[in-house]
């Protein structure tokens, strides 16, 4: 991008030049690409060896190896070595790195759910020419795998409904289902001697979470499972991305945050029916629409429901923009999803519940 054509962009937002944002009529500052420096990320990220990897030692056999952006959990056992989740993207380094950590063959692979990004190496480790690998899942993530039939992750030969424990040598690991929230099958994945915690998709230390509330398939599973993560006696959390781990007080500045989140967005969608803010207004915004745009019902409704989600977006940055890294890029598309989730899971409906 052209400097001169940031510097317009960035103009434009701090005139609010109606607009900017397509043709709803609304502006916010989304997409300043402001620097994650001074915000929690900062502090993290662990640094890469020559070869694009890094991995951080907790203790008792636990390590996490990172290319920057995701995250493996290996645990070294007596009996061999546990992995959870291979990321095609670090492919190889997680081999070289066990390789490099211990001459103990891999014998478990663990999937924390079903997608691709995360699971999309396990090949690498369990495949036909090496049965000895015991490969686990949720039962939801193997029926996800099952009707994939994808090579790059082979169905699970074990799989649970509520809890599974692994007792592998020296070592056990605790697996449990909380429920429908990220995924259909994302597991808490919890090592009680190094006291290390992964559940993938869920928090992300120092940074707002990937885009629509992390992409969840089920908006009111995923806000509950910060409290069901908290319940655990852990000081280090794995979420599986970014290139550090986390702790406890890195999921407790998230849960805070969703809730601001959820508070912000369900005041916007209360108020956008009392007539008193008309930038959310709901009968302002619809005059306005189908003036131009007669009987488009679902451009009334797009423009509606995105000035909701912007005056979220706008009381939850006063907070956390600066703070959280990442705010300016995925907070919006925040807000979006929690409205959606606010009015369709949770009955807060503004101008839009029970008529007269
Ligand atoms: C962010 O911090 C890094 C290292 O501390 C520094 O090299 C970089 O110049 C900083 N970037 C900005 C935009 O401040
Ligand atoms: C958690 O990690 C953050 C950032 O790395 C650090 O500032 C904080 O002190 C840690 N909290 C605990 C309880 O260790
Ligand atoms: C288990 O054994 C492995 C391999 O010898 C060792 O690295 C690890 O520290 C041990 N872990 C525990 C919890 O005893
Ligand atoms: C150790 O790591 C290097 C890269 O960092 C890799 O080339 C080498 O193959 C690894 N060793 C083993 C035994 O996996
Ligand atoms: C199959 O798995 C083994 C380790 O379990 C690994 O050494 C081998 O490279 C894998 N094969 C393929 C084709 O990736
Ligand atoms: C959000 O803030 C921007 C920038 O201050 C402003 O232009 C916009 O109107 C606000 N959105 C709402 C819905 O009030
Ligand atoms: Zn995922």
């Amino acid at each position: 991008m052209k400097i001169d054509g940031f510097f317009t962009v960035l103009a434009g937002v701090l005139i609010g030049i109606p607009g900017t944002k397509g043709c709803t009529g609304f502006s916010s500052p989304h997409d300043l690409y402001l620097s994650v420096n001074g915000t929690l990320a900062a502090e993290n990220q662990i640094p890469l060896n020559a070869a694009g990897y890094g991995v951080s030692h907790f203790g008792h056999g636990a390590y996490m190896v990172t290319d920057g952006a995701y995250q493996t959990f290996v645990l070294v056992s007596t009996a061999g070595v546990i992995v959870v989740d291979a990321p095609p993207t670090t492919g190889h380094k997680i081999q070289w790195a066990i390789g490099n950590l211990t001459s103990t063959p891999v014998r478990w692979f663990i999937y924390s759910h079903s997608h691709s990004d995360h699971a999309g190496g396990a090949y690498l480790f369990a495949n036909q020419t090496n049965p000895k690998v015991t490969t686990i899942a949720h039962e939801n993530t193997a029926s996800q795998l099952a009707a994939a039939t994808d090579p790059h992750r082979p169905v699970p030969k074990i799989t649970f409904k509520d809890r599974y424990k692994l007792s592998a040598g020296n070592q056990t690991l605790e697996l449990f289902f909380p429920g429908i929230g990220h995924d259909l099958g994302n597991i808490i994945i919890y090592a009680p001697k190094p006291k290390v915690l992964m559940m993938v998709d869920q928090v992300y230390a120092g940074w707002v979470p990937f885009w629509n509330l992390a992409a969840s398939v089920y908006v009111p599973g995923w806000i509950k499972a910060h409290d069901q993560i908290l319940a655990y006696d852990f000081d280090v959390y794995l979420g599986g991305h970014m290139g550090g781990p986390g702790n406890r007080t890195a999921v407790e500045v998230q849960r805070e945050y969703v809730h601001d989140l959820f508070d912000n967005c369900a005041e916007a969608l209360i108020l956008s029916g009392t007539g008193e803010n008309p930038n959310v207004d709901i009968a302002v915004i619809s005059k306005e629409v189908l003036t131009n745009n007669p009987y488009n019902i679902w451009a009334q409704f797009a423009a509606y429901l995105d000035a909701v989600a912007d005056l979220c977006y706008n009381a939850t940055s006063s907070k956390w923009l600066g703070k959280l890294a990442a705010q300016d890029i995925f907070g919006y598309s925040h807000a979006r999803t929690m409205v959606s989730s606010l009015r369709l899971d949770y009955d807060v409906l503004g101008p839009n519940d029970v008529q007269p």
